[in-house]
Parts: C-alpha cells; sequence; structure tokens
C-alpha cells in the first residue's frame, strides 16, 4: 500500500519544522550523540547549506535513516545559513585552501566542484560505485556529471527542478489570473494585473546577498527565450550571448523586477516561499525546495497552492544536482564512506527527497517506492523522463565557480542600474574569459 509524503514524514518524526530542528541546530554546529551496540564510536562533520525549514527536516531525515545503520558515529552538522549555498560556498572554499575540510561537504554535480577536483583535494570514488553497483544505478545523466577525467568524484543525493513556478491559488482565482501562465508575455500580463490590484505580484529576494534569486528567475527567462537546445551553447566557448534572444530574457527580466522587486527586496527564498503560501504575493519562480516549504505549512496542492514550469519553459526540465564528496585529509575517513554509502542507497534518498521536494538519483523508481512520495514529486518524476534535460546555472551544473562569480558581480550592478545592454555585454565577456 503506498502511504504519502505527509504519512511518511509523520512516521519519521519530522512533521514539523521544530521536530527537524530540535534534532539538527539551524546553523553553525550541533552534536547528536548516539550510543549504539556495533562498531567504534566516531564523529563525521557534514558540510551544507541546509538551514531552513525543509532543507533541515529533510536534512535531518537522512541523518535517521542514516544512524539507523551507524548507530556509532555521532553526528556534527556544520551546515552555514544561506540559500543555494550563497555563504557556504565561500566559507567551504576557505576551509579546503587551508587544509580544513569536512569529513564529507554538499556540492552539486556538475561544474561547481571542477576546482576542488582540478586541485586534487578530493578522493576518486570509483571504489564505492564498484562495490555498491552505482554503474548501474544512478541516472545516466547524473552518472556522467559525477565524472571528471573518467573518474567519479562525488555521489548524488537528489534531483532538483529549478524552472518552476509556484502559485497561491485562492489569490490566483480571486484576480483572475492564471496560476500557471504558459509565456512570458502571459506572465507579464498576469504580474500587471497582481500589481493592479495591490497585491505583490512576484516574491523575489535582489539585496546582493540574496541575487542568486535574480540569477534563477534569469536563468529561467533565459531557458524561455533560447530554448534547451541552445541553452547548453552558452556554456560552451563560442556560445552567443550577444543575440537577440538574450536581449529578450534581459528586457523580460528588468521588466518583471520593475514590478515586483522593491517591494520584497530582502527576502530570503523561504520568506518569499512563505509570502506565497499565505497569500500574500501571487508567484514565486524557484526550485522545488519550495515544495518542501509548502508541505511543512500544512498547505495542500491544488487547493492552496499550484506549480508549473516557469513559463516558456514548458518540456523542459532545467535540473540540480545535490552531492556528497570525500575530501583528501577528512580527518574521519570511514564515518565519512558510511554517510556516502547512505546518500546513494535507496532508502537514503527516498528518506531525504521525499522531504525535500526532490526526486531520487536512481535510474529506476519501484511502484511501491512511488507511494512514499506526494503529488508534486510524482509530477517532477514524470518530467524527469518525458522532457528535455538541461543544467542549472545558479545551482552548480554548467558553471564554475569563477564564472559564478562575474555573473553575479554583473547581476549586483544591473539590480542597482536596470540597464539590460550592460548585463549583457556583462555577461558576454565573463563566457569569452571563462568558457572552456
Ligand atoms: C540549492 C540546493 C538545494 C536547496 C537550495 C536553496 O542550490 O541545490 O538543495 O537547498 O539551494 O538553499
Amino acid at each position: 500500500m503506498s502511504i504519502s509524503r505527509r504519512a511518511f514524514l509523520a512516521a519519521a518524526g519530522f512533521t514539523t519544522v521544530s521536530a527537524g530542528t530540535a534534532l539538527l541546530s539551524g546553523c553553525g554546529s550541533s552534536k547528536t550523540s548516539v550510543t549504539g551496540e556495533s562498531g567504534a564510536p566516531s564523529s563525521l562533520e557534514v558540510f551544507s547549506w541546509w538551514t531552513e525549514g525543509g532543507e533541515a527536516n529533510a536534512l535531518s531525515s537522512l541523518v535517521s535513516e542514516f544512524h539507523l545503520h551507524n548507530p556509532n558515529i555521532t553526528f556534527i552538522n556544520r551546515s552555514v545559513a544561506g540559500g543555494a549555498g550563497a555563504n557556504a560556498k565561500a566559507e567551504l572554499a576557505r576551509r579546503m585552501k587551508a587544509g580544513n575540510p569536512p569529513d564529507t561537504f554538499q556540492g552539486q554535480a556538475g561544474a561547481m566542484l571542477d576546482d576542488y577536483v582540478d586541485a586534487g583535494q578530493l578522493e576518486d570514488l570509483g571504489f564505492l560505485y564498484q562495490q555498491q553497483g552505482w554503474d548501474r544505478s544512478v541516472n545516466s545523466t547524473l552518472l556522467q556529471l559525477t565524472q571528471r577525467n573518467g573518474k567519479h568524484w562525488s555521489v548524488p543525493l537528489d534531483i532538483h527542478h529549478i524552472n518552476v513556478i509556484w502559485a497561491n491559488k485562492h489569490l490566483c482565482d480571486r484576480l483572475k489570473v492564471p496560476t500557471a501562465p504558459t509565456s512570458v508575455a502571459d506572465f507579464v500580463a498576469a504580474l500587471r494585473k497582481v500589481a493592479a490590484a495591490g497585491k505583490v505580484p512576484l516574491a523575489i529576494g535582489t539585496t546582493p546577498d540574496q541575487n542568486w534569486q535574480v540569477k534563477h528567475l534569469m536563468e529561467c527567462l533565459l531557458v524561455a527565450e533560447l530554448g534547451p537546445a541552445v541553452w547548453p551553447t552558452l556554456w560552451q566557448r563560442g556560445g552567443d550571448w550577444t543575440g537577440q534572444p538574450v536581449t529578450q530574457a534581459l528586457v523580460a527580466l528588468k521588466e518583471i523586477l520593475a514590478l515586483t522587486a522593491n517591494q520584497t527586496a530582502a527576502l530570503t527564498w523561504d520568506q518569499a516561499s512563505a509570502m506565497v503560501g499565505r497569500g500574500d504575493a501571487a508567484y514565486q519562480i524557484m526550485g522545488d525546495w519550495t515544495e518542501a516549504s509548502f508541505t511543512l505549512a500544512g498547505l495542500i496542492a491544488h487547493k492552496d497552492y499550484d506549480w508549473a514550469p516557469a513559463p516558456g519553459t514548458s518540456g523542459t526540465f532545467l535540473f540540480a544536482s545535490d552531492c556528497f564528496t570525500l575530501p583528501k585529509g577528512a580527518k574521519d575517513r570511514d564515518a565519512a564512506i558510511a554517510w556516502l554509502i547512505e546518500c546513494g542507497s535507496q532508502n537514503g534518498q527516498d528518506s531525504f527527497t521525499a522531504a525535500k521536494g526532490a526526486i531520487p538519483p536512481r535510474a529506476l523508481i519501484g511502484g511501491t517506492e512511488r507511494g512514499l512520495f506526494d503529488t508534486y514529486s510524482l509530477w517532477s518524476m514524470d518530467q524527469w523522463t518525458s522532457t528535455r534535460i538541461v543544467g542549472s546555472l545558479t545551482h552548480g551544473v554548467v558553471a564554475r565557480a569563477a564564472w559564478n562569480a562575474a555573473i553575479d558581480a554583473a547581476i549586483t550592478a544591473f539590480v542597482t542600474d536596470r540597464n539590460p545592454a550592460r548585463l549583457q555585454t556583462a555577461l558576454a565577456a565573463a563566457a569569452h574569459t571563462y568558457a572552456a
């Protein structure tokens, strides 16, 4: 019999944020001592940026599953607050440079790990892939992304859907705007209508510490204008950043921000989700970690809120995948390996992804297993197998750190000067410098 995700979480004891955070503190470090029957006691320092409600809850769920198999390992939560790793990525880079790696850290499959791989700071995980049979069981897109120079450098834990629009259904129905605007033009028309009714059209943080949310919106608009065949070419040498489709996307970005951002500038992503959840704002364009926060808030899918591919991106699945690594010099290598095995296992992935709004990265998801997931995740699973899959910029797949930093600087300038032509020039210059 299938059980719903809510029931699954309830059974695991994680129905509320406070239940989740009782185990793991939101920021900094906390320890959960576990006394078990077998194995020598050891500890495991896990670095991530999962501190918000739905994220911390999903991490707690994974830690509980991990402790079932590793009761003697003390979990040390070294999470650093800040959506999309806004602060964690810099802190991680500092630690790695100082030769003080955590036992394992949250990375993102794809270019986000390239600097660490090239600097020789990670262990090749080929031995684990072989031992655990992951070469056969992991989805082929992910299997490719975990490799560089023919070796595996990370274990994928989830697949997140990036190009999703979330809508408050009550508000949209009342204002007679669609919950799923299909084109960018329809979306802008709906935003205007919501603004005219005195409500916040789009919840989005735009202050410099939150400008990854603008980058997230920008990449959805670029995918809408360019389509899934051209988007990946932007990340290769010779990609066309100067053409009309990029111009159109950036002009739309300006138009959309003009309609909304001054009302919501300082919001974190989860505060923005909460605004939509409460009906204080109509829309948010955000990854599907928003689904987890809506579930925690007790909202009902299709009744209180709805989702759809971000405007203009139907038929495309813009994705990211959180993964874990084995840094060379990890103080507790055996405990880190036990964690990686959990991340690659069916139970580990199910416990985490079902609570995170994500889907598991394994190739085959059984019928019974599907019963653990809610209607949103089932939709996302179907999209994963029926649409064109392309990698995310904001969430680590297509561009390495230095390129992302150049784009971040261009976006920060744009939020102040609102000049799409200048932004396009800066983006083209960054591609010229960094495309390999
Ligand atoms: C993404 C990450 C997700 C989620 C999100 C918001 O980069 O892949 O797991 O945590 O940031 O913080």
